[in-house]
């Protein structure tokens, strides 16, 4: 049986200070969830976040990590030094990250052996632009994206990645894939795995939505069988939106 998941992404908000309001809220009121939850922080909130979540059904994820080691690299930070706050996770391949800071599948695929090398565990995020969509590219889209970074992996270390299908034209955007579009590309995406790592490995591997995926629409995308949980961005800033949608997988 796979991992269900709900991952927040909190992207660049909220303070120091209102970001330990929020976990600590979430901490507190998220007891015996079905699925596996995260945060995704800000880095400057990382350890002091995961401190405060320890021993409690939140974990903690940076949403980026350097794509070298270590040395030189002047306001950079390290997947070593995301580990060693005890955040469990790096969400990897934004499309926030591919269009305003140029990551290319060279440079995430870095991030990624470097995240796993540290111990960190994957949430490798994948999805077409509307243009693409519009020509009905969106398989090729992710297929490329998955070779050009994560397809290299030896399966061991494909144990340790989720797979976030955020469909770029419904980030922060209201449009929310219908069920049946998102299902539809997940269950192409789990076949591209199998194809990859054979059929038990695709059947193990977490496979999440995301974009605009909210308290409202979550139950119907998660019923789908290839829909294993969301990430959210902006409903994961407010506690109780959040809650509902992890109550909802
Ligand atoms: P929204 O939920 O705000 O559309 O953001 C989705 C996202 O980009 C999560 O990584």
């Amino acid at each position: 049986m796979r991992t269900r998941m709900v991952a927040g992404n909190w992207k660049m908000n909220k303070t120091l200070q209102e970001g330990v309001e929020l976990a600590n809220q979430l901490k507190n009121d998220v007891k015996n969830p079905n699925c596996e939850v995260v945060i995704g922080t800000p880095f400057i909130h990382l350890a002091t976040v995961a401190e405060l979540v320890k021993g409690s059904a939140v974990k903690v994820a940076a949403e980026n990590c350097a794509d070298k080691d270590k040395g030189a690299y002047t306001g950079e930070v390290s997947a070593a030094m995301v580990a060693s706050t005890g955040a469990e996770y790096c969400i990897l391949g934004h499309s926030e990250r591919r269009a305003y800071y140029h990551e290319d599948y060279e440079i995430l695929k870095n991030k990624v052996e470097l995240a796993l090398a540290n111990g960190l565990k994957v949430i490798f995020c994948i999805g077409e632009v509307k243009e693409e969509r519009l020509e009905n590219k969106q398989n090729e889209v992710v297929k490329a994206q998955l070779e050009g970074s994560v397809f290299h992996l030896s399966a061991e270390q494909w144990a340790q990645i989720t797979l976030a299908y955020e469909p770029v034209w419904a980030i922060g955007t209201g449009l929310t894939a219908t069920p049946e579009q998102a299902q539809e590309i997940h269950a192409f995406i789990r076949g591209l795995v199998a194809e990859k790592y054979g059929k038990q490995v695709a059947d193990d591997t977490t496979i999440l939505y995301g974009g605009s995926c909210n308290e409202k629409n979550a139950a119907e995308l998660f019923a789908c069988p290839d829909i294993d949980g969301g990430l959210i961005g902006g409903a994961s800033l407010i506690a109780e939106k959040f809650e509902a949608i992890i109550a909802a997988r």
